[in-house]
């Protein structure tokens, strides 16, 4: 399946290049940290070599004192500077996190609707995690530290330029080695990860359809796919991490053997008189340290490919929503729903679901979408909703764009039910308010009353207080229905939208039904249904018919549902006659 990268497009650089900005400072600061800490960290070579070549030959003991002392102050001044260098890390993690997380979480919201996993989209969420954990490990500090990496040769070079040699080889090969650890798991690294995706994508589902899986006796089924898909991850897992864990570990060696092989080199060149003995252990404990970062380096590199790619997928999102600008105020639309060619595609797969249509319903009227089972209706929902962009065409309401306005506010003249309606994990109150902070009591009630459920939340535990768990799941199919029912219906949007709105409701939750759309009309508003059965049509004076991606149909009530033979008289197809007929029926 085609899909694009990502759902961000048509975007901006920009604001990536405004939240690396705010960082670059920092990161300067904790280089130039960095570097005095490893100047510092020069501190035990030198001590050694006053200590041999100094306090032990003139035998002074003020001297030793002196420069013990000394070495202490510059320790604890390595120390100070070494922790100021962590928590400023520990902190800049904090900071990313608190501007990237929100973010993050408002693409992960959008996904799904771009044909991405809901498993996928709440990997954003642990990208954030990963980056800010990374930050707060020992790993980065391998990477400050590198570049000073040099200071050391050198400081070894001129106690002897064959030990400089021998330390600048090791570090040589040590960084070879790095790289040759980068390459090889970059790309399981990659392939890890996406099993990783898969396997959380099969959890999800499972539990999503847990009363299936029970009643027809197929968990057992249902677990063994999450294993098998557990186990590929896991596989990919252990070849990951055999990788870098065996790198880590030939590091290690290599550079035991450098220590030794300098201590070796410096003894020798002592034996034949070019070196004190002094230098030998200062030179041990500085390409010691020299060769430390790489180790480091090579021993954290599974964490930093993954909190690098991490960070790429994160950067994407902020891309993302660079491109949001602020749009311009627009006035509430009161008038008008225009519907101009519109051609709406899959969002996954850019396969075309519906094509080409165009109608126009004035405030104080309701219009009726009737048609057979997968023929378009709710994705002409969808895009009526601004859920879906059009591929081609555009919805008007008070002909400006939906894309004119921006969704927090145009969201409030639009009252949607889905089909499959889903509750929040949140109280009855924050549901039918759409999770405002200051709600409207009133409001609330009000909209709870047209769709004739008040009477049912009073007699909850705790009323419109009650939180209703996950998926709204502490209630009936059609209590959840009318809450969202009455959600749609908050503060009297202009275009209700409202798909199969009683498919799970008894003739009392139709009356109400009924009447909520006629109390659209009288507000002048537009109410737009979607029904198979024709009791929710009573209040529409148009209908539309959606069939195979196409509206086939579109007059008044009348007209269309007139018996079947006007449907062949007027040269519409014996489909629509048929459909016609059966929903008058
Ligand atoms: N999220 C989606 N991604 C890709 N294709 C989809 C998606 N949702 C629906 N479709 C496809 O679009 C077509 C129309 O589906 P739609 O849900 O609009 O039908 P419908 O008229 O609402 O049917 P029903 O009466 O069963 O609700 C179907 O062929 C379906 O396979
Ligand atoms: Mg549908």
């Amino acid at each position: 399946m085609m899909r694009p990268k990502t759902p961000l497009t048509g975007t901006k650089r920009r604001n990536v290049e405004k939240l690396t900005q705010r960082f670059r400072g920092i990161f300067f600061f904790l280089f130039l940290a960095s570097g005095i800490i490893n100047i510092l960290a020069l501190t035990g070579s030198f001590y050694m070599l006053q200590i041999y070549d100094r306090a032990l030959t003139s035998g002074s003991v003020p001297t030793l004192l002196g420069l013990s002392a000394l070495a202490i102050g510059l320790y604890l001044f390595q120390g100070f500077f070494d922790v100021i260098r962590s928590q400023v890390l520990v902190r800049v993690g904090a900071r990313l996190d608190a501007k990237i997380a929100p973010m993050a979480h408002q693409v992960a919201i959008d996904m799904p609707r771009f044909g991405f996993s809901t498993a996928e989209a709440l990997e954003r969420g642990r990208d954030v995690d990963t980056v800010r954990g990374f930050l707060g490990s020992q790993g980065p500090l391998a990477f400050f530290d590198l570049p000073w990496m040099p200071l050391y040769v050198v400081f070894v070079y001129m106690l002897h330029p064959y030990l400089g040699a021998l330390t600048f080889g090791g570090a040589f090969v040590l960084s070879i080695l790095t790289i040759v650890t980068e390459l090889m798991t970059r790309r399981w690294a990659a392939a890890t990860h996406k099993s990783g995706i898969d396997r959380n994508a099969i959890a999800e589902s499972n539990t999503r359809n847990a009363e299936v899986l029970k009643a027809m006796g197929f968990a057992d089924r249902a677990v063994k796919r999450f294993n098998r898909a557990n186990q590929e991850h896991l596989a990919l897992q252990t070849r990951t991490n055999d990788i870098s864990g065996t790198f880590g570990a030939v590091s290690r060696v290599l550079r035991m053997i450098l220590q030794s092989a300098v201590l070796g080199l410096g003894a020798w060149l002592t034996i034949i008189g070019e070196l004190s003995a002094g230098a030998i252990i200062a030179a041990s404990v500085a390409s010691a340290r020299a060769l430390a970062p790489v180790d480091l380096a090579v021993g954290n590199w599974k964490s930093f490919v993954a909190a690098r790619t991490a960070f790429a997928r994160l950067k994407e999102t902020v891309v993302a929503l660079a491109g949001a600008e602020p749009l311009m105020g627009l006035p509430a639309p009161k008038k008008s729903l225009k519907v101009e060619k519109l051609t709406v595609a899959a969002p996954g797969s850019g396969r075309i679901l519906l094509s080409d249509v165009s109608f126009e319903i004035a405030a104080g009227q309701a219009l009726g979408i009737i048609g057979s089972s997968g023929g378009g209706k709710t994705t002409l929902a969808r895009a009526l909703t601004g859920i879906w962009p059009p591929l081609r065409g555009s919805v008007r309401l008070d002909d400006a764009e939906l894309t004119q306005w921006a969704d927090s506010i145009i969201g409030q003249h639009i009252g949607y039910l889905p089909q499959d309606v889903a509750l929040l994990d949140a109280s009855v109150e924050e549901n039918i308010s759409r999770l405002e902070q200051q709600s409207d009591a009133r409001a609330i009630v009000e909209a709870a009353q047209t769709t004739g459920v008040h009477e049912m939340i009073v007699r909850l535990p705790e009323g419109y207080r009650t939180a209703l768990g996950p998926q709204g799941a502490s209630l009936s199919a059609g209590q959840r229905q009318r809450i969202a029912l009455a959600r749609a219906l908050y503060r009297n949007p202009f275009v209700v939208v409202m798909d199969e709105p009683n498919s799970n409701l008894d003739g009392e939750g139709e009356s109400a039904l009924t009447e909520a759309i006629h109390a659209i009309k009288a507000r002048q508003g537009i109410a737009i249904v979607i029904a198979h059965r024709p009791s929710a049509l009573t209040a529409v004076d148009l209908i539309a018919v959606v069939q195979n991606g196409k509206m086939i149909a579109f007059g008044p009530k009348h007209e269309i549902l007139k018996p079947a033979a006007v449907g062949d008289a007027n040269g519409r197809s014996p489909v629509t006659a048929r459909m016609t007929s059966r929903v008058s029926e």
